[in-house]
């Protein structure tokens, strides 16, 4: 009897959860989501690098060159793209001579902006791009404008990249690499508005065309990627004063930095309070209020871009981008670590979803940061390592790298705080080189589930996999107890009948949906 109650009930239920329709479509224009959206940022910071990454080759800790071998490990698993170095803020004070040659002849470095520590320059050019080619990753690398000349950024690509005979070829191969490791991706300074030099737009733009004039592989033929130093989220004008006094032929990307907090924008220098543990439902629905802000934010610069390059020669890059929260208690204040729960991940799963579907512009991204350093996708202590929520998130969503992009059709139920609503359902879609489809579906409501119906009648669909990260609580982790507790599983509770997939996807968590197609129509 009691089993029919609760059937009858969870029937009623059902019946009174809004469904949402969703159809696949394809956009006018054909986009490939650049796999550089799934990049990732190390810098000198805290415990990212040293302590981090780096531990030595004389560690305990298992390592290949200095490097953990768990963290080379995990960070192949998710296939990134790029990985951003030196900095940050540590970009403009880091000099790439004292980071070559014999390690115990390197000089150390003061950290000024990050916890005032020095640093022993163990880990440096060598070291990173041995790295990056280890992970079959692709180095961005952002050069010193702030207290570096043109001469230093200069010799550092020639050091880099010159596969004749030169000065700094010649050093390279002394320091025991005989072959360029031919980096392409070059930030022109970071934060040139604060803490890359407090510069105005104006100054920085001819700062700009000065390096970049002179940052080129070898005469006539330069594939070096150039980034110029963009806004920090809405700062729009500077965005306008760079595009109108660079030279196109000097400039292959703008870069927009963002970060996601409970109390609204944020910056260097600007560090926001609130635990990234212990956060209250109005936390919650500031915090992905304001991750959400990333799409108009996206759209305003993009706007600005068509004015002035109507072509779409320049790229956007946001290659600052994740949450900013307040740091653990009992951790080195300026480290800026903090723990990563069920709330970044879906921070990172819309933020994602957003740059997927803005895909013909933003080409290029960098979670901050990799190791131990705000929205980190991996936490260690000692020996240990935590995969963080959003790690798994990266996991999943890397499906998209290099796909197509398809349009999502749908009109979301709404997600409310008080008197403030926001879309409950946040997605994005793409076709593999297989046909495959991936939908990334987010449910950032933290208390409904919603029911979703795809209308896929268009689509030879030979198979459906879903796979879920989910959690009881909002504020949920691993932790380095229980390193297992947010994961990504498969999800098998749905319907998939005469081409319509019905699911009903729970309060505050997100899917990949494959659908697997031999035929496909599309
Ligand atoms: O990612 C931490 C810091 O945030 C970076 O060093 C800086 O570029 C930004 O303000």
């Amino acid at each position: 009897m009691r089993i029919y109650l609760f059937a009858f009930i969870f029937f009623c239920f059902k019946l009174t959860l809004a469904q949402t329709k969703i159809n696949i479509q394809i956009p006018e224009t054909t986009t490939t989501i650049s796999k550089h959206i799934y990049g990732h940022f190390a810098e000198h910071l805290g415990r990212c690098i040293y302590d981090g990454i780096y531990v030595g080759e004389n560690s305990e800790i298992p390592n290949l060159n200095g490097v953990r071998i768990d963290i080379i490990e995990a960070l192949k698993q998710l296939k990134i793209p790029n990985l951003r170095w030196p900095g940050g803020c540590f970009a403009d004070y880091y000099h790439w001579r004292d980071g070559i040659g014999p390690k115990d002849k390197r000089p150390s470095i003061v950290n000024i902006w990050w916890g005032g520590e020095s640093e022993d320059n163990s880990f440096g050019t060598h070291d990173f791009l041995n790295l990056c080619e280890e992970l079959g990753t692709e180095p961005f690398i952002s050069a010193n404008i702030g207290t570096g000349s043109v001469r230093d950024v200069m010799d550092w690509i020639q050091y880099t990249n010159h596969d004749g005979k030169s000065p700094m070829s010649e050093l390279r191969k002394k320091n025991g690499r005989e072959a360029p490791w031919n980096v392409k991706f070059w930030g022109v300074g970071n934060e040139t508005w604060g803490c890359g030099g407090l510069m105005t737009a104006e100054f920085y733009a001819n700062r700009f065309r000065l390096y970049s004039s002179f940052m080129t592989n070898r005469q006539n033929s330069n594939n070096i990627y150039r980034v110029a130093a963009g806004a920090y989220g809405e700062n729009y004008n500077w965005t306008e004063v760079l595009l109108k006094n660079i030279p196109k032929k000097l400039i292959e990307a703008i870069s927009l930095h963002y970060y996601t907090s409970a109390s609204g924008v944020i910056g260097a220098g600007k560090n926001p309070t609130g635990s990234a543990i212990n956060f209250s439902p109005k936390d919650y629905f500031m915090t992905i209020k304001s991750a959400l802000k990333i799409e108009e934010i996206i759209k305003n610069h993009i706007k600005i871009m068509d004015k002035y390059d109507k072509d779409q020669k320049i790229d956007l890059v946001v290659d600052e981008w994740g949450s900013w929260f307040g740091e653990e208690v009992g951790t080195k204040p300026r480290f800026l670590y903090q723990q990563n729960t069920m709330r970044d991940a879906i921070i990172a799963g819309v933020t994602l979803n957003i740059f997927n579907n803005h895909a013909r512009r933003v080409k290029m991204a960098n979670l901050a940061q990799t190791v131990n350093v705000l929205q980190a996708i991996i936490l260690t202590e000692g020996k240990k390592i935590i995969l963080t929520p959003t790690y798994h998130v990266m996991k999943l969503y890397s499906v998209h790298q290099n796909a197509e992009l398809l349009n999502l059709k749908f009109d979301s139920p709404i997600y409310k705080y008080k008197l403030e609503s926001l879309k409950a359902l946040n997605a994005s879609a793409s076709k593999d080189k297989s046909g495959n489809i991936n939908i990334s579906l987010v449910n950032i409501d933290n208390k409904k589930s919603h029911e979703v119906l795809f209308q896929l009648s268009d689509l030879d669909i030979k198979d459906v996999r879903i796979n879920i990260i989910s959690s009881e609580k909002i504020n949920d982790h691993n932790d380095f107890k229980n390193n297992d507790l947010v994961k990504s599983v498969s999800f098998t509770n749905f319907e998939y009948n005469s081409g319509n997939l019905d699911l009903e996807i729970p309060p505050h968590s997100l899917m990949l949906i494959k659908l697997i197609s031999d035929r496909n129509k599309l």
